[in-house]
């Protein structure tokens, strides 16, 4: 979500926001207290987890659940090249390698099949990242975990809600990492993040570690942990929009409707594949397409702001030329390609639905006219992308 729709939001639910900010900053408790808890318990429940532990951010979320396992040096982790930076960084920053192995083109999600070809004796987890909103293939990947005696972490930062056969994503594998950045589906005014787990002792351990590692005696450092508290403010924020959280979905799915019925029979574009047995929460709607910069160049003179997520791969980041960084890749044909074709349009609960239907109409008279090879004007007369458009 840009900036005017988290705007939008705020407007929303601005009096339920500011009596709960209001009660926090009277209440005098500020770190890991009563909202916090309360936060907590209210997300378990909304996704059938034990365990909710609430953190700093996403990256911490993911760096928390790796700490738990004890992964670092002389581990492999395996995980989707095509994803946010964190999803790498926090394996690299434990001192485990990355490994990278192919998505799946349809989905976009790490693939199963090239996971299993790159498992050996190092391998210690499987972090599939729900991406854009889409839940990953949660049935393969627990089998394969499962089978090589192996951790599954969810990363599962884009997709709060999201279901694999009927199940919420964060309770699929031994730990889960979430994010609530203020643009994610369920966004924060500020950093925030949760770890789920079903397993007592992972919990307590991430408990633990969220707080330099302190075990409840105060100055008493069990664990080498860091400094990873959620706040009152955000966990009250957050309490305030989770009831909603599926009427926010509901309204991202009305607008994805739109995008799939305009661009279902436009040739040159494909809208988003949804697995039958996942749900999608359209934190993104990206579509793939060949003329991926000539049309974004276009629908940008037509005044439509889109985003490409991610234009580099990851393993292809200049953080990881560091050789203190080492990690590991398979071939990566379907990713890379993804980098060059894919294209996030306008989404959010707040998007008009006469603007979901322009966009898609600009993208289907791009599309038709360049395939005809004729010049196209965008509508505020610039004719630079009509023309490299029909060059090219
Ligand atoms: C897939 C993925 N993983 C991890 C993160 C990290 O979350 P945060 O920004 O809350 O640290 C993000 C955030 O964008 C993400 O998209």
């Amino acid at each position: 979500m840009k900036k005017e729709a988290l705007a939008q939001e705020y407007a929303h639910f601005a009096e339920e926001i500011q009596a709960a900010v209001a009660r926090v900053l009277a209440s005098g408790r500020y770190i890991l207290a009563s909202e916090v808890e309360a936060f907590e318990a209210e997300a378990a429940a909304y996704l059938g987890v034990r365990y909710a532990i609430g953190c700093n951010s996403g990256t911490d979320a993911l760096l928390l659940s790796l700490l738990a396992c004890e992964i670092g040096p002389g581990d492999e982790v395996i995980t989707s090249p095509f994803s946010f930076f964190a999803t790498a960084a926090t394996i690299s920053r434990v001192g485990a390698t990355p490994v990278f192995a192919d998505i799946d083109p349809r989905t976009f999600n790490l693939d199963p099949a090239r996971v299993a070809e790159l498992i050996t004796s190092r391998t210690r987890a499987i972090i599939p990242v729900h991406l854009f909103g889409q839940a990953a293939d949660m049935t393969e990947f627990r089998r394969l975990a499962d089978e090589h005696g192996l951790l599954l972490i969810e990363d599962a930062a884009q997709a709060f809600a999201a279901r694999w056969a009927g199940q919420p994503v964060g309770t699929f594998g031994d730990l889960a990492a979430f994010s609530f950045y203020p643009t994610k589906n369920l966004g924060a005014c500020g950093d925030a993040g949760l770890v789920t787990t079903n397993h007592p002792e992972l919990a307590r351990r991430v408990r633990i570690l969220r707080q330099q590692g302190v075990d409840g005696l105060r100055y008493h450092h069990e664990l080498m942990g860091i400094n990873s508290r959620l706040d009152e403010l955000q966990a009250a924020i957050l309490r305030v929009k989770l009831p909603h959280l599926a009427d926010l979905n509901a309204k991202r799915h009305l607008v994805a409707a739109i995008y799939d019925a305009g661009l279902a029979a436009v040739a040159g574009v494909c809208p988003p594949y949804v697995h039958p047995q996942a749900t999608h929460i359209y934190h993104q709607y990206t579509i793939r397409t060949p003329y991926r910069d000539e049309l974004r160049r276009f629908l940008a003179d037509c005044g439509v702001e889109t985003d490409v997520y991610y234009p580099v791969l990851l393993p292809d980041q200049p953080a990881y030329r560091n050789a203190r960084y080492p990690f590991r890749t398979g071939p990566l044909p379907e990713a890379r390609r993804a980098t060059r074709e894919v294209l996030s349009l306008p989404i959010s609960p707040y998007l008009p639905h006469d603007q979901a239907e322009m966009v898609a109409e600009r993208i289907k008279t791009f599309l038709t006219t360049r395939n005809g090879a004729v010049p196209l004007v965008a509508p505020n007369g610039k004719q630079e992308s009509a023309l490299s458009v029909a060059k090219s």
